[in-house]
């Protein structure tokens, strides 16, 4: 089981983005748990105001630190009292700031924080948020890739939608997560459904074969075939981390050639 805390200013908007699919049934099966803080609620202005301009001019608001300082303690003191035999608690759950600046999110990172307990995302606004209360809170600064969006709210959820996925329980043995893209650091092959034939194209013999070791050998092919072409530095490190398949693959490969020659020799 595992807590997504997203601090915001726009809850609905994650939470309606992570309550259908399969991530709804995962949080109705508590696989995960998602909770959406409203930054606003922890202001002390009394107008709820949680944004100011910045200091030494330049466009824009930013967001004050301290609803965000208020916001993060109140999730934390929750975390740490739901788990009485945790003393160390509040202060050891991740906090996670999504922002352009940030290390540039993966698969393996997303692996790794599939372990945790409870994750704290925290979204800016606007032109960002007080930069001492990020070196006050923020473990990881983590940005989704070289662009930049109005807020942090869908880096969040992108990086949720990832995680998740990951997590025991959330997909069933059918979704399974080990064998599709980047589980392997190769990108998928390709899948085909009925028809057998559609306009004309038709689906690869081998699939068809009911040969399963030949299917799996085939797939794996064709998953190196497109990482080469479309990842090439992807299929570099496989290549590295896995010459073993590639020794296999050339002694198969002469074994077969030999036979051929032998047929043919045969044939003559
Ligand atoms: N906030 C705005 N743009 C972002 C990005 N590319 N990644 C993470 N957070 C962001």
């Amino acid at each position: 089981m595992i807590h997504f805390h997203i601090l915001t200013l726009f809850p609905e908007m994650v939470m309606q983005g992570l309550h259908t699919s399969i991530l709804k049934r995962a949080v109705e099966k508590e696989a995960i748990a998602i909770e959406a803080v409203n930054i606003r609620d922890y202001t002390l202005d009394k107008h709820g105001k949680v944004d100011d301009y910045t200091y030494g001019g330049g466009a824009g608001m930013l967001m004050q630190a301290q609803p965000v300082y208020d916001a993060c303690k109140a999730v934390e003191q929750r975390i740490a009292s739901a788990q009485p035999e945790n003393p160390g608690g509040e202060g050891s759950c991740r906090v996670i700031y999504v922002t352009p600046q940030g290390r540039t999110f993966h698969q393996a990172m997303a692996q790794e924080l599939a372990r945790e307990k409870h994750l704290i995302f925290l979204c800016g606004h606007y032109e960002g948020i007080d930069e001492r209360v990020l070196e006050e809170l923020v473990t990881d600064y983590v940005s989704i890739g070289d662009y930049v969006l109005t807020g942090g709210e869908l880096p969040a959820m992108v990086m949720i939608d990832a995680i998740a996925r990951l997590v025991p329980g959330v997909l069933h043995n059918h979704e399974s997560a080990a064998t599709e893209s980047f589980s392997d650091d190769l990108l998928e092959y390709p899948q085909y459904s009925r028809p057998e034939i559609w306009q004309g194209r038709r689906v690869p013999d081998i699939l068809l074969s009911g040969n399963h070791g030949e299917i799996e050998r085939w797939r794996l092919e064709q998953s190196l075939e497109r990482t080469k072409k479309l990842r090439p530095e992807l299929y570099e490190k496989w290549a590295r981390e896995h010459e073993e398949y590639f020794r296999k693959k050339e002694k198969r490969e002469a074994r077969e050639r030999k036979k051929q020659n032998k047929q043919k020799k045969a044939e003559k």
